[in-house]
């Protein structure tokens, strides 16, 4: 069975990486969502793909890091989609875990910027363990040296090793990574039948990002893929 994970929630009804757009991907029995953290001045983790507001408020400048976290519930992150989502704030991982039940997969991307962050697996494994989320869970980075951290902190958790350029025999690079991957998450630009093969001949999982036709789904489905991220739960979900 391929896992079908809401890309940032629903993004196409809702801000991306708010309560509603996870809510609306929950309602529509989606088994899997992704989401991205940042940390706040205070070291409360916020949901976000980038380290600043820019994709939802050109007025507030600065980084997510430089606000503490009652500045950023400020922060109006839904006009920008619509009127209905006026005032929407980013959420906290605590309020995503509230509403996200256990048996939905939840992958966790950390979005390390080493230099400003230096303390995000800490606090993020902290977090996930005050809510008893360690199972059913992928932590995943394009920083593969945060994912050694996050080993190291937490031998047990599932990693998943994300790619976004092509790089030669990545399923090696993973072994020979001496961490505990457990998927591969590649760029699905570049996922063909081979990468796939070799990846679970080595015995990981791949789940290709983010792919949003029915027809390169349909493709990679028949390459072999366990799960794919896509933007529409309505439509990959469940
Ligand atoms: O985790 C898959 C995908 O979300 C990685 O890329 O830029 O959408 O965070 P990005
Ligand atoms: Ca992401």
């Amino acid at each position: 069975m391929v896992l079908n994970f809401a890309h940032r929630g629903s993004l196409t009804e809702a801000p991306e990486n708010t309560l509603p757009a996870f809510q609306k991907a929950l309602d529509h029995g989606t088994k899997a969502i992704e989401l991205d953290v940042q940390l706040t001045k205070d070291d409360r983790l916020v949901i976000c793909h980038n380290h600043t507001f820019s994709k939802y408020n050109r007025e507030i400048n600065g980084r997510i890091r430089d606000f503490t976290i009652d500045q950023v519930k400020q922060v109006d992150v839904g006009s920008v989609f619509s009127e209905e989502f006026k005032g929407v704030a980013l959420p906290t991982l605590e309020e995503v875990l509230e509403i996200c039940p256990l048996d939905v997969k939840l992958n966790v991307e950390i979005k390390n910027i080493p230099v400003i962050y230096p303390r995000i697996e800490e606090i993020l494994l902290d977090c996930l363990r005050k809510y008893d989320r360690l199972d059913n869970l992928v932590i995943s980075s394009f920083d593969h040296v945060a994912l050694e951290k996050v080993q190291q902190l937490a031998p047990d958790v599932e990693l998943g090793m994300l790619f976004y350029y092509r790089i030669l025999r990545a399923w090696e690079y993973a072994k020979d990574s001496g961490l505990n991957i457990t998927s591969i998450h590649p760029n699905n630009v570049y996922t063909d039948r081979k990468f796939v093969e070799k990846c679970k001949e080595n015995g990981f999982n791949v789940y290709p990002y983010t792919v949003n036709s029915v027809k390169r789904y349909e493709e990679l489905v028949d390459f072999g893929v366990d799960g794919v991220f896509s933007n529409n739960p309505a439509v990959f979900g469940g």
